[in-house]
């Protein structure tokens, strides 16, 4: 017990519950999903069969990919009734409200068997917003930059069918490369799960209240939005651009964060639970190295971000305060090189993230026992005031 509660109750009176999806060591830097190292399915599996890992708490046989895979396949179109939500948004909408609307509607425009009250309506339903989120967010795109919206191509695995429709026009499809879908599949399986973070609580507190699927995703997208959290990869952007175009120079920008008067931060570093490193920061700085090389693409922002981290991580102010690179800090890079739009890159931590919500709803909604969740406070206010009239006010 914590002395207020057992842990059963998740977020009842603490800040903590029990899960069995994802483990995270912060000082050895350690992070798996369900018991697989991150290490090797970055490598080594695809996003989908994460997303399977996360969702059903196994990696998949041949027969249960197939079967997911095509589930994938046939879910991907929307509704003709959810296009005409995206003529209703402004062009310069940003595409997280865009996302987070769209999940919302999907509960009113999605098959009524994905209303499920049985595993295989789950399964369904789980390979239809995995598959929609990406289309959702191809199209929003697309909207935004005024060109047509593709339609998925049903013989493409899920990295290459999102680029085809953000690339792909009615007179040329886009043709992904081995090394761009490679990147991009590592960064949606760096993303796809990560314990109790800012928005995978959000969606287990709405799946506490027995909230649809739909909501408690939504609502995930919403949290994620904010720059301390999923914001923070086009934080880190802006931040390198700013140096780039003169503003500082990396070690002017370093000195400005110090100075706490400021109030800027060092985008893309610190973390809650890292205190040494994060796992994923390690793999996709190698990632970036690599795939710019192997695309011959000279980026200045991956040089100036590799001198802002040689200074911060010889300053002690960030050491003393054991803050290093996140995420966040070098998957940008990746982005920008695959030809992704700043303004989408929340969009895609949200696309990676979205079967680890999947799985905390699932688990969380499958867990009879499991309590609304209702933190408790420190009330600071006034003890007791009366009520006069506003005559006398
Ligand atoms: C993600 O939780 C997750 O797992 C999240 C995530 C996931 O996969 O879901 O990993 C994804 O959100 C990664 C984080 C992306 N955000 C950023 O990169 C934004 C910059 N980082 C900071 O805002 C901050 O480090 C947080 C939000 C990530 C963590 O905040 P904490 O744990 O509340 O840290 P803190 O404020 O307690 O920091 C302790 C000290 C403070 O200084 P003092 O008051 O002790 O003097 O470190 C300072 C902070 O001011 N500090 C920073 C800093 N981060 C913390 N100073 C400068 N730059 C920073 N980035």
């Amino acid at each position: 017990t914590t002395g207020l509660i057992t842990l059963d109750d998740g977020y009842a009176n603490t800040g903590s519950c029990r899960s069995a999806i994802t483990f995270i060591d912060g000082e050895q830097g350690i992070l798996r999903y369900r018991g697989v190292p991150i290490e090797d399915l970055a490598e080594r599996s695809s996003f989908i069969e994460t997303a399977e890992l996360l969702i059903f708490g196994e990696l998949p046989d041949t027969e249960q990919r197939d079967d997911f895979r095509h589930l994938l396949t046939e879910n991907s179109w929307l509704h003709r009734d959810m296009r005409d939500h995206f003529d209703a948004f402004p062009t310069n909408a940003h595409p997280m409200s865009i996302l987070s609307a769209m999940i919302s509607a999907l509960q009113s425009h999605d098959l009524p068997e994905h209303h499920f009250t049985d595993e295989n309506g789950f399964r369904e339903a789980a390979a239809s917003l995995l598959a929609k989120t990406r289309t959702i967010a191809a199209a929003s795109y697309k909207s935004h930059i005024g060109q047509p919206i593709m339609y998925p191509r049903y013989d493409l695995p899920y990295a290459e069918n999102f680029l085809h429709m953000m690339f792909s026009v009615p007179y040329r499809d886009y043709e992904t490369t081995p090394e761009v879908a490679h990147a991009l599949n590592m960064f949606l399986v760096l993303h796809a799960d990560h314990e109790q973070n800012c928005s995978t609580s959000t969606v287990r507190m709405v799946a506490s209240s027995r909230a649809n699927l739909y909501a408690s995703i939504s609502s995930g997208v919403n949290a994620l939005w904010g720059p301390l959290h999923g914001g923070a990869n086009m934080g880190v952007i802006e931040m390198l651009e700013q140096i780039r175009d003169g503003s500082w120079t990396p070690r002017q920008y370093i000195d400005r964060v110090k100075d706490r008067r400021s109030g800027v931060k060092l985008m893309g570093f610190g973390h809650r639970v890292y205190r040494n490193f994060d796992p994923r920061a390690r793999i996709l700085k190698e990632a970036a190295h690599s795939m710019l090389d192997a695309m011959h693409i000279t980026d200045p922002l991956l040089d100036i971000a590799r001198e802002v981290e040689q200074a911060a991580l010889s300053d002690d102010y960030f050491t003393s305060r054991r803050l290093y690179p996140n995420v966040d800090f070098y998957s940008g890079i990746i982005l920008r090189a695959i030809g992704i739009p700043v303004d989408m890159f929340t969009v895609m931590f949200a696309i990676g993230r979205t079967p680890g919500w999947i799985a905390h709803w699932k688990e969380v909604s499958d867990n009879q026992r499991q309590r609304i969740y209702r933190p408790r406070q420190i009330y600071t206010g006034e003890n007791l005031s009366e009520w006069r009239p506003r005559a006398e006010r």
